[in-house]
């Protein structure tokens, strides 16, 4: 059960507590945000609403903290995180339990993302090891002009304090892929989790508190985006920030000072299925790809790109297993679980209607209860219909019919947005030629698009981001280089 056990002193009463200096505490607004459940449709848990006084003190303990926290002997790091994921792999159950409720993710996918999150705070705890414990050397005589009289040490240093934004679709995962590279790299965090998702986030947190990292290394507000959002982002205190969701990561980069940024926004990844794709195949990772998690992933896909010649054969076996998809509550493992708001599913109901004025093929009748939307999937989607173009992030994929390669790539690079995309065909060269022409972060050959493995690059182009993601590149992105350079004497003063 959420805040019970090992877990009671993050709530106080019926609402959770926000993390500061290493202490649990309520937020002297009083007020508390309410966090709906998508399924039942009722408040399930309160988080503090933080206020803007309590986020400088937070950014100004963040700021102490991390200056000894850079002096502590990397092995020292690697071990506290150690510890941290073995703690959150030990309580995967009741956190997941908070993300069945909170953001109605499948029973199964939420243990899965609990201890996929504890991997990966221990693989970055050692590669943040190897990475961070070598440093280069460099001699001035390989640049024209020069003499052998400088020596030049390079090193890499923390940024400072860390401000981390993970989204509700993976408020854990994507959570620590931000805090443990910061954490290895010796910055300091400040976490703001969204409001869905948020009680699943202090869970973490408490882990990472039972682990013993010092006091105010690691904080976490909570409260509502109108009042702390910009304020956040915008804070002098902060040296960079890791965000990943919406369109509110393009305002974030705008007004946000000259400090790295990570981000993370959406996705309209596309898959192209050639005529001598293995369809069984094809129709398996669309199926997956397109619905698991009802379409709430930036790397779903989200229009599938078909040569004409197949696409009857395709949307046929697409079909078939759209049918076998289980449609229900998160807590029985449903395959589609309610989206996760009202408006949500309101968005995703009218770009379906818009398809159907402009006469878009209905495979399956459309069905909605409350945020429950059952898998629909649209065959014959035409350029002029929003769904061609915008991202649904719900369990409705749009199948575009192409008469050539080129018409399935031009569509891809007329989107916005530019995250991944993949290709179906038992051709490795077109494969290639396809992977080269795609402007997307990312393009998977012969399976879906998704993130992991966790140490693999994952960035988009366009809309669709900023920075290289992946435990390597954000151990990298979180540093910055320091040299130092020996000047020694000029070799005619040493040679008498
Ligand atoms: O929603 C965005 C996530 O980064 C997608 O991650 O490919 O592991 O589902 P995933």
């Amino acid at each position: 059960m959420a805040g019970r056990g090992i877990f009671a002193e993050i709530m106080d009463g019926d609402v959770f507590k926000y993390y500061v200096h290493g202490q649990w505490i309520k937020s002297s607004s009083g007020k508390a945000c309410p966090i709906m459940n998508p399924t039942t449709r009722k408040t399930q848990f309160k988080v503090q609403a933080c206020t803007q006084k309590e986020v400088n003190k937070v950014m100004d303990i963040a700021k102490t903290a991390q200056k000894s926290w850079a002096k502590t002997p990397l092995w020292k790091r690697a071990e506290l995180l150690h510890k941290a994921a073995a703690i959150l792999k030990q309580h995967s159950a009741p956190i997941a339990e908070c993300l069945v409720k909170e953001i109605a993710k499948p029973a199964k996918d939420s243990v899965t993302e609990v201890i996929r999150s504890g991997d990966l705070v221990s693989y970055c705890a050692e590669e943040g090891v190897r990475i961070l414990g070598e440093g280069k050397f460099l001699v001035s005589d390989s640049f024209p002009g020069n003499e052998r009289t400088k020596y030049c040490l390079t090193s890499k240093i923390p940024l400072g304090v860390v401000l981390a934004i993970p989204p509700f679709n993976y408020p854990v995962n994507l959570a620590v892929s931000k805090i443990a590279p910061a954490l290895i790299a010796g910055n300091s965090i400040v976490l703001k989790p969204p409001t869905q998702g948020a009680v699943a986030v202090l869970h973490m947190v408490h882990c990472f508190h039972l682990a013993g990292f010092p006091e105010g290394l690691i904080n976490c507000v909570t409260g509502k985006g109108s009042e702390i959002g910009d304020f956040l982002t915008m804070h002098p205190g902060v040296n960079c920030i890791s965000f990943t969701g919406g369109d509110t990561g393009i305002a974030i980069s705008k007004k946000a000072g000259m400090i790295p940024l990570q981000m993370e926004l959406g996705g309209k990844d596309a898959c192209i299925v050639l005529e001598d794709a293995d369809l069984d195949l094809a129709a398996a990772n669309i199926v997956k790809g397109g619905f698991s998690y009802s379409g709430q992933r930036c790397t779903a896909v989200k229009v599938a790109l078909v040569m004409e010649s197949i696409a009857n054969t395709l949307v046929k076996k697409i079909n078939d297993r759209v049918a076998k998809l289980t449609v229900g509550p998160p807590e029985n493992d449903s395959d589609i679980t309610p989206v996760i708001s009202e408006s949500s599913a309101n968005y995703i109901e009218g770009l379906v209607m818009d398809a159907k004025e402009k006469g878009a093929t209905f495979c399956q009748e459309y069905r909605r209860e409350g945020n429950l939307i059952w898998p629909l999937l649209l065959d014959n989607v035409r350029p002029d219909m929003r769904i061609a173009w915008e991202e649904p992030f719900g369990p409705v994929l749009p199948v575009i019919r192409i008469n050539s390669v080129e018409e399935g790539i031009n569509h891809c690079n007329a989107s916005n947005f530019g995250l991944q995309g993949c290709v179906f065909t038992r051709d490795i060269n077109k494969a290639m030629l396809v992977s080269d022409a795609m402007e997307t972060g990312t393009v998977q050959i012969n399976s879906a698009p998704a993130r992991g493995p966790d140490h693999f690059p994952f960035q988009g182009l366009k809309d669709s981001g900023i920075g290289s993601q992946g435990i390597t590149n954000s151990i990298n992105l979180m540093t910055k280089v320091k040299t130092t350079v020996i000047n020694l004497p000029m070799p005619s003063y040493t040679m008498g």
